[in-house]
């Protein structure tokens, strides 16, 4: 039986691929006792605060963002260079004016001269104070390891370390106070003899009033923590900041290959289990619902029809027509076999929403097959956003080829316009709601505003490789689907040799006249159908989401690949049964639309997961700032219409699979 099983079987060839697979890790470096180790600083990023782990913001600034006023290495700061996926999610890598040295405690130094350009102003002493108040974090990088701060997790009573440390922190009477000095522990494994190498960072930032430079260049750094803190003073009188650290060095027994494994603190693990297993047990009664009703009712179907057809067929040694209205005493599935294949409405629309659907679901497998496998770890900065993006375009050839099948089985004609909206419509949705947002970013300011060059690059990208892929795939595609008459006779052979495949034909005829439809019951009317389908999908993945929310706005690692793997997979699992089930009910009450139905039920999980991050919002995220909003609620349906995409693909494909299948197994005339 021909099902349309190609985004499955590339998959699986991709995962035994991935073994050969290497991406270079980051080779460690090995400093002397004495020789600098680079302190590069990263934006600004607003974190949840701990008193009422409320987010604020989701606006990052840069750390030589004017306003900041902070200490810039002589002869200004230099960038470090990165991957282009480290500066889609975000990073933007300084040098700083910082002195580290391997081996040499320092209690005491200051970070630079004070000068009349680091004295705040109004101004900039407002928006400093403002991002106190919004619980924004130093982001600095020791030989690449985020300065963190150190916690121990409160359930399983083991450490764990948060990258990032606050800027300044609310005193009782809720006052912003800047941490004008930051002790450094900094943890380093000896390799070898005499050569050492950074395992782990320590910050420890304070507010101290009376921080101070000589004349000679050394500092002197005041009380240790107490009060009174540090202030900016907000009333037009200019405050002057003597910026101090010290640094203490601290041998540790932490190999280099581990020494990220205190960021990859995964919080209640017990949680993850129990909505896996929740989640796996509602799989398998659903498989076990749907496998029961289905294999019961269709054998029972089948034999009925076939039975009830060659009595129809000795009776009336009728044609195909009357053949039909024999059976039509019965009621069933089986009275809409002319209709069932007959062309969907806007078949251009829904096979560019399959062929985007299949490229995304080949890419976020693969991707999270090889985050399973140690590949993106994040010691290997920006490789997941990276892998994403090179996935992505590669896996454009089986958008096209996907989407000129389907059209093609569609009977869609205009293929000129499949293949040139295949690689266009939705990444031009997707780049068009990017570019909007960035701009809001890009008003306000903001690091998170990819630069005008590096939106140059993924559009070369997206042109020169995604798009040549995806008409390449869309021909090869056509190619295959279209018969021998219409096709270039001097190419068909290689081609057909390219890929082994025929164009799927349906098992039945279509007729002339579309049949008329019943008035269908409540819940099989397209809203009710789509509330009671999604919901089930979205049952399967909601704890996990709920996790890479948390992680991805409170600028957490995501490190639970093992668990996103199984979840994924019962999420393909879940939209997949529902999608069939809701089918087989469809076509049991004379309902022989189901390509857009069974695309739409199963996509409605994507309004589930927007109303989650709305939820999630009101729960978890207070904003001071309109853009803020919008930078939210953007992103929210982005990622939300993504899914769309993804889900209702998972879902047409099995219903289509499905209903090859049934309509093959039965007898017509
Ligand atoms: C540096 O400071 C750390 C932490 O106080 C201490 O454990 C270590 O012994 C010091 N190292 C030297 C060389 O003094």
């Amino acid at each position: 039986m021909l099902s349309p099983k190609y985004p499955l079987t590339s998959l699986a060839l991709l995962t035994s691929t991935a073994s050969a697979f290497y991406l270079p890790g980051v080779a460690p470096t090995t400093y002397e006792h004495g020789s600098i180790v680079p302190l590069n600083v990263n934006p600004l990023t607003p974190v949840g605060s701990e008193r009422d782990s409320q987010l604020r913001s989701v606006i990052s600034y840069d750390y030589y963002h004017p306003a900041f006023r902070f200490c810039r290495p002589e002869g200004g700061p230099k960038e470090v260079s990165e991957s282009l996926g480290s500066i889609l999610f975000g990073d933007r890598i300084l040098t700083s004016p910082f002195e580290l040295k391997m081996g040499v405690n320092e209690s005491c130094k200051s970070v630079c001269e004070p000068k009349p350009k680091y004295k705040y102003d109004k101004a900039s002493a407002l928006f400093t104070n403002q991002r106190i108040r919004q619980n924004y974090n130093f982001n600095m990088l020791i030989d690449g390891l985020p300065a963190g701060t150190p916690y121990e997790d409160p359930l399983t009573k083991t450490d764990f370390t948060m990258r990032g440390f606050p800027l300044g922190e609310l005193d009782d009477e809720m006052k912003p106070a800047l941490n004008n000095h930051i002790d450094f522990v900094i943890y380093y494994h000896e390799a070898a003899k005499g050569k050492f190498r950074v395992v782990g960072v320590a910050a420890v930032p304070e507010s101290r009033p009376d921080t101070k430079r000589k004349p000679d260049g050394t500092a002197e750094c005041g009380v240790p923590r107490g009060k009174p803190n540090f202030y900016i003073n907000e009333d037009g009188e200019q405050t002057e900041v003597t910026w101090t650290y010290g640094v203490y060095w601290v041998a540790s027994n932490t190999a280099w290959a581990t020494r990220w494994d205190t960021y990859l603190h995964v919080f209640d693990p017990k949680i993850h289990w129990f909505s896996l297993i929740n989640s796996a047990i509602i799989v398998v009664f659903l498989c076990g619902m749907v496998a029961a009703i289905l294999m019961r009712a269709l054998k029972k179907d089948i034999a009925r029809y076939n039975r009830l057809d060659s009595f129809n067929l000795d009776d009336l040694s009728g044609s195909g027509g009357e053949a039909e209205d024999g059976v039509q005493e019965d009621s069933g599935w089986k009275l809409v076999h002319g209709d069932v294949f007959r062309t969907p409405k806007n078949p251009l629309l829904l096979s560019v929403f399959l062929g985007n659907g299949a490229q995304l679901f080949v890419m976020t497998g693969c991707t999270i097959i090889f985050a399973l496998l140690g590949f993106l770890s994040p010691s290997n900065r920006g490789s997941l956003g990276g892998a994403m993006i090179l996935l992505y375009t590669i896996f454009g050839f089986i958008g096209g080829y996907t989407s000129a099948r389907v059209y093609k089985s569609f009977g869609g004609d205009s293929w000129k316009r499949n293949i040139a909206m295949t690689p266009l419509l939705i990444p031009g949705i997707v780049f068009a709601t990017f570019f909007l947002l960035n701009l809001f970013l890009w008003a306000k300011g903001s690091s998170g505003a990819v630069p005008f060059t590096t939106m140059l690059v993924i559009l070369a990208i997206w042109f020169v490789i995604s798009v040549p892929l995806s008409f390449a795939g869309s021909w090869v595609g056509f190619r295959h689907a279209v018969s021998g008459d219409e096709c270039d006779q001097s190419l068909k052979p290689t081609l057909t040799e390219l890929i082994v495949s025929q164009p799927i034909s349906p098992p039945v005829r279509v007729n002339q006249i579309p049949r008329q439809i019943p008035p269908s019951t409540t819940y099989l009317r397209p809203i009710p159908s789509m509330l009671l389908v999604g919901i089930l999908p979205f049952g399967a993945i909601f704890v996990e989401l709920f996790f890479i929310m948390n992680n991805m706005w409170f600028g957490k690692v995501y490190y639970m690949f093992g668990f996103l793997f199984l979840t994924y997979t019962i999420m393909i699992i879940t939209c997949a049964a529902v999608s069939v089930l809701l089918v087989y009910f469809l076509l049991c009450s004379e309902n022989y639309h189901w390509q857009w139905r069974s695309f739409t039920a199963a996509g409605a999980s994507a309004g589930y997961v927007f109303a989650n991050a709305l939820l999630y919002w009101i729960r978890q995220l207070s904003f001071g700032s309109l853009t803020s909003g919008l930078l939210y609620l953007g992103y929210s349906l982005l990622l939300s219409f993504l899914f769309f995409i993804l889900t209702g693909t998972i879902g047409f494909f099995a219903s289509w699979a499905f209903v090859q299948r049934i309509y093959s197994s039965i007898k017509i005339d």
